[in-house]
């Protein structure tokens, strides 16, 4: 008797997936299991159209509580997680997520070449020098390996995090409004863990690095007809919401 193995279902980045996703993001401060579970399958999917997941070694910087690295595990991938951050290992479980690894994204502890697929998610816009962590994240990546690269942009509705929208008027003047206002600084501190990083600042090095080929340029969480949008100098800043790169080694 012949059995069939069960397909993933196809990513579709239709109108429907990104009002599930934004209505799970509504959720994200009050209910982070269900949030991040709903984004990372979705993530899983995504990474599914670009690259096989089966067996692949999957390096996520900037892990943090490893919502993407279970789901990855789920998919069939062997997952590393990096992050610099020992308390965002552990608030979740007590513990680091399985193959966590205590490191910071500027200077990946890990080998040139030795990962099939790098990817991160919303990290970028934490470091103080988000081009030195995509070039990380390519050199670790093998050729023919993958990189995922997601961020929100900083002129993004949500570019200032907890202190948006008020980061329209400046970062630092949203923080010191955030700190009036509930009594404590706010986590993302702008200029500290916290940066402006805009999509024309990431495209045009994407563009312009040599050591991987671009896959794809698109915001994340939009329906793919919205694609073009991050070609728009300008408009790209505030509409995009989130920024992804999907390289290829060479
Ligand atoms: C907004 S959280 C995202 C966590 C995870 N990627 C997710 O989406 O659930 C940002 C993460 O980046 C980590 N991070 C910030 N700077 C970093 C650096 N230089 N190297 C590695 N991780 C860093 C933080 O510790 C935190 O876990």
């Amino acid at each position: 008797m012949l059995h069939r193995l069960e397909s993933p279902p196809v990513f579709r980045a239709d109108l429907a997936r990104s009002v599930r996703l934004f209505s799970a993001f509504r959720k994200e401060q009050t209910d982070p299991e269900f949030f991040y579970g709903v984004l990372a399958r979705d993530t899983v999917g995504q990474l599914r159209s670009y690259t096989d997941l089966d067996g692949a070694m999957v390096l996520d910087v900037g892990g943090g509580a490893g919502f993407f690295g279970e789901a990855l595990r789920a998919a069939g991938a062997r997952v590393m997680c990096v992050d610099v951050d020992a308390g965002e290992m552990t608030w979740r479980t007590g513990k680091p997520p399985e193959g966590a690894v205590l490191g910071s994204a500027l200077r990946l502890p890990f080998q040139t070449g030795s990962i099939d697929l790098c990817f991160s998610s919303n990290v970028l816009e934490h470091v103080p020098d988000p081009v030195a962590m995509a070039e990380e994240m390519v050199r670790v990546t093998r050729p023919g390996g993958t990189v995922f690269l997601s961020y929100t942009n900083w002129l993004s509705p949500w570019g200032g995090h907890e202190t948006s929208p008020w980061h329209y008027l400046g970062g630092h003047w949203a923080a010191r409004r955030y700190e009036r206002r509930h009594g404590r600084r706010p986590k993302n501190l702008y200029g500290e863990s916290m940066f402006g990083v805009s999509v024309a600042t990431a495209v045009r090095w994407a563009r312009h690095q040599r050591a991987a080929e671009v896959v794809d340029v698109l915001p994340r969480y939009l329906p793919v007809w919205t694609k073009h949008v991050v070609r728009v100098p300008v408009i790209r800043e505030f509409l995009t919401w989130n920024l992804v790169l999907v390289l290829r080694k060479r």
